[in-house]
């Protein structure tokens, strides 16, 4: 495909209301894609109607549930499907984690991925569609202070490329890819976890954003996978993110 293969068969993008996922939401209407945006918070998602002049799908629901995830599969049978929904851990040293705390971005984020998975496999989604996870770069690197976080966004990475797996046995052609985006203070998950780790090396958080480098903003974010789902030049498989844009993941 040429980038003016633009994608038009419908994209549903989870955790839309703010942040990557209203990036992502925001880059694939502007290709040209009909968008569902599903949140819990309806006030952000009708903003972002507006924003994008009324011609955006929302839907208010948890995307963690399974009875959302096979409905709105059934109901609108994306071409591109963005599973970008995740809870934000609490940031704290694992002894100062309850098993529920711990837990959180399994409940969430691991569930909504498998609950989708599921779904898209099962249906299953046209030939040539593209499902999108987001992992993160801390699935590589870990992340001390939030938990479970990593490991449940390296299960993510995991059941995606067990998905692409099932996809190829069965000859489904759907494009199964995990994103691991690199930290950035730039949404609200990202601002609280560079404000954790400032505080544990004892520097501000515009001091230890500085060490970071530049970040990712939603933008970078949504025209990267906009361009995953268009260009048609990326393989199933893991990519990190960076503001230099994607890269296979090691
Ligand atoms: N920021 C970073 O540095 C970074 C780095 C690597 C990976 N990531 C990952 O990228 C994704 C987006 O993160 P972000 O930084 O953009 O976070 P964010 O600003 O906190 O946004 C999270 C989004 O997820 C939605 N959400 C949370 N739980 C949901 C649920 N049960 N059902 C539906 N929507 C839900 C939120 O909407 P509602 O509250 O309206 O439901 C919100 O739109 C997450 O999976 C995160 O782990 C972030």
């Amino acid at each position: 495909m040429t980038s003016s293969d633009q994608p038009t068969s419908t994209a549903l993008v989870t955790g839309a209301s703010r942040g990557f996922g209203r990036g992502i939401a925001s880059a694939l209407h502007a290709a040209g894609a009909p968008v569902v945006a599903v949140a819990r918070n309806a006030e952000l998602l009708a903003s972002l109607r507006d924003e994008l002049g009324g011609t955006l799908t929302t839907v208010v629901a948890d995307a963690a549930d399974p009875v959302v995830a096979g409905r709105l599969i059934e109901q609108y049978r994306p071409g591109t499907l963005v599973l970008n929904a995740g809870a934000p851990p609490l940031m704290r040293p694992i002894q100062h984690q309850s098993w529920q705390a711990f837990s959180r971005n399994w409940d969430i984020d691991v569930q909504q991925a498998f609950h989708w998975i599921r779904e898209a496999l099962l249906l299953p989604l046209s030939p040539g569609s593209t499902v999108v996870t987001m992992s993160s770069g801390a699935a590589v690197a870990g992340s001390p202070l939030s938990g479970g976080y990593a490991g449940a966004k390296a299960t993510i990475r995991f059941i995606t490329a067990y998905a692409g797996e099932e996809s190829d046995r069965a000859g489904l052609g759907i494009r199964f890819v995990s994103l691991l985006p690199k930290l950035t203070p730039a949404t609200e998950l990202g601002s609280m976890a560079v404000a954790a780790y400032a505080d544990r090396a004892g520097v501000d958080a515009a001091e230890f954003g500085e060490r970071l480098g530049p970040g990712l903003t939603p933008d970078d974010v949504g025209k990267a996978v906009a361009e995953l789902v268009g260009s048609g030049e990326h393989a199933a498989g893991a990519y990190m993110l960076t503001p230099a844009g994607l890269s296979v993941a090691g």
